[in-house]
């Protein structure tokens, strides 16, 4: 058999063991809803959490997941998305690790009559109605909580000049755009702030530290503030500031994004300054968003959760575990 028939055959096979049901129309298949869902790799706590509470509620719902890890490539995500498509699964959701190029792999979806639901980040496409809803963070609230503890923050510690490093998440990523978007648009009028740089880190904790030398080699001291775009970077950065003999928390104010429990302990110990929650338990709105989906209800067309910001304003031994 040609090997590429082959490979195809064995992952089919292994996606019919994973969701633990026949194929749609087999006389032995039970009628639970099959949901096919790409996540996008495992580059955070915040994604192994993500891709742990979708498994749980999946679980809890009943539905058979059919769960494919993109390790962070896009390629990876449109391939398993045919996959899914070839299966006949109920419903489609993933979540892109870049918001352009998904026209086609969505319009195949689309004439398939396989509703697809977006999970975390949103995408853009030139054909409207390609996706039912999206179920993720409000990125650019985000983007302006942790802007607007930066402007308290320098009202309390009477601060006349600030100069800010950022660095950012996945270039072209929704939580990327929209985080860098809300905190711009929210210090923009404030005369005290400067940016010094923004470099894109990824959101991995190796990029995070490397980004943070490359800044504290070329603008050392004068380095005000750190806004971050996740935990993992910020954890990344903050041994790099204490080689450079910088106080994290103290010479540098440290602003981050997730809320991850190795942050919140960071937080404690003084060396974060601000963390913006960013929630990754979405998989019991998507469930119960796949169902009604399957049951012909209508959705809504965006589900924000609520979230909150943990800083040194508060008393910090009083945050619950975070769970991820
Ligand atoms: O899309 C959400 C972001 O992706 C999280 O902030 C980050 O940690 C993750 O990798």
């Amino acid at each position: 058999m040609d090997r590429k028939i082959l490979l195809g055959v064995i992952v089919i096979a292994l996606m019919l063991a994973v969701a633990g049901c026949g194929r749609k129309g087999d006389e032995q298949s039970d009628t639970r809803l099959v949901l096919g869902f790409s996540q996008i790799g495992s580059e955070s706590a915040w994604r192994i959490g993500n891709t742990r509470d979708i498994e749980e509620q999946a679980e809890v719902y009943g539905i058979g997941l059919m769960l494919e890890n993109a390790n962070q490539k896009q390629e990876n995500q449109i391939a398993a998305i045919r996959r899914f498509i070839a299966y006949k699964v109920d419903a489609i959701a993933f979540s892109p690790v870049v918001e352009e190029g998904w026209d086609n792999v969505l319009k195949e979806a689309k004439d398939a009559g396989i509703p697809v639901i977006l999970v975390d980040r949103d995408i853009n496409t030139e054909q409207d109605g390609l996706t039912t809803c999206l179920i993720g963070a409000d990125f650019y609230k985000e983007g302006v909580m942790a802007a607007e503890y930066l402007i308290r923050k320098a009202d309390s510690l009477g601060l006349e000049h600030i100069n800010i490093v950022e660095i950012t998440g996945t270039e072209n990523s929704t939580p990327m755009r929209q985080r860098q978007a809300g905190f711009f648009d929210t210090i923009k009028d404030d005369d005290r702030m400067s940016i010094l740089e923004s470099i894109d880190g990824d959101f991995l904790k190796s990029r995070g530290a490397e980004c943070m030398r490359y800044l504290l080699d070329r603008y050392g001291e004068s380095i005000d503030v750190v806004f971050s775009h996740n935990d993992e970077m910020t954890i990344g950065a903050i041994p790099e500031i204490e080689k450079a003999n910088l106080i994290p928390g103290k010479d540098i104010l440290i602003i981050s994004i997730d809320g991850g429990q190795e942050a919140i302990d960071v937080l404690k110990s003084g060396k974060i300054n601000c963390v913006v929650e960013c929630t990754p338990k979405l998989g019991k709105a998507l469930m119960e968003t796949a169902l009604k989906l399957k049951n012909g209800e209508s959705v809504d067309a965006v589900i924000h959760p609520e979230e909150q910001v943990f800083s040194d304003e508060m008393n910090v031994s009083a945050i619950a575990p975070r769970g991820y």
